[in-house]
């Protein structure tokens, strides 16, 4: 696959996973060996953790601890417009098949997250980068993933106990692995690049 497909092309997958078929560790080992290149901010640089959770017992307790959680912000139907509505409906799948889901990943920083905009760009920027560059190597692999976070909003510590993951450490995201049942994704709609573009002044286009 050609780098501009790659980077096009690799979307967020939840119904299309394949809750079927193992994921093979090396797989994961692989695709984070590639996302270990990604950049982060200086103080950062060596502190990213993955926890991979592959146990179906463990991943039977978290589901519905995510679940339980989502459902507390979940929006009506009927205050969505019909796109938002599609990917609802297509979180809403995921929850709802979260402990089938074969691998969970969990990226983590030291934690609490600091305080202060230039603080906190430096934080979540030191895992996001290495998060996309682990999607894009899954990708590679066959494989596709979804966020799956709703825990953060505050039942993180549960999912921490059940992992053992220390107090002082904050999980950045969660994310669901599997291999996809397709694999001819498309690129999404999005508003092209000249509207979002603004040349030496704000709202001055290209
Ligand atoms: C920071 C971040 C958090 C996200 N959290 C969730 C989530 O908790 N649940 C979920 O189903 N999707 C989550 N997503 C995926 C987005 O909903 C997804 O990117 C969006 O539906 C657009 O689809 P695409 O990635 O295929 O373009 C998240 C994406 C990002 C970048």
């Amino acid at each position: 696959m050609d780098v501009e497909t790659l980077l096009t092309t690799t979307r967020t997958v939840r119904r299309k996973l394949d809750l079927d078929r193992a994921v093979p560790i090396e797989v994961i080992e692989d695709s984070l060996r590639i996302a270990q290149q990604a950049p982060a901010a200086g103080n950062l640089l060596s502190a990213l953790r993955w926890v991979i959770v592959r146990d179906a017992g463990l991943r039977a307790k978290i589901a519905p601890i995510v679940r339980g959680a989502a459902a507390t912000i979940m929006p009506q139907r009927e205050q969505l417009t019909e796109e938002q509505n599609r990917v609802m409906n297509s979180a809403r799948h995921l929850l709802d098949n979260l402990e089938r889901v074969p691998v969970l990943a969990i990226p983590c920083l030291p934690g609490p997250p600091p305080q202060g905009h230039v603080y906190q760009t430096s934080y979540y920027g030191s895992a996001y980068p290495a998060i996309w560059s682990f999607q894009l190597a899954l990708r590679i692999h066959g494989l596709g993933s979804s966020m799956c976070a709703y825990h953060l909003i505050d039942k993180e510590p549960e999912v921490s106990a059940l992992l053992g993951i220390p107090s002082d450490v904050s999980q950045i995201t969660m994310l669901a692995v599997a291999y996809t049942t397709q694999t001819d994704f498309q690129p999404a709609v999005r508003p092209p690049a000249e509207e979002i573009t603004y040349i030496d002044s704000w709202n001055r286009r290209p």
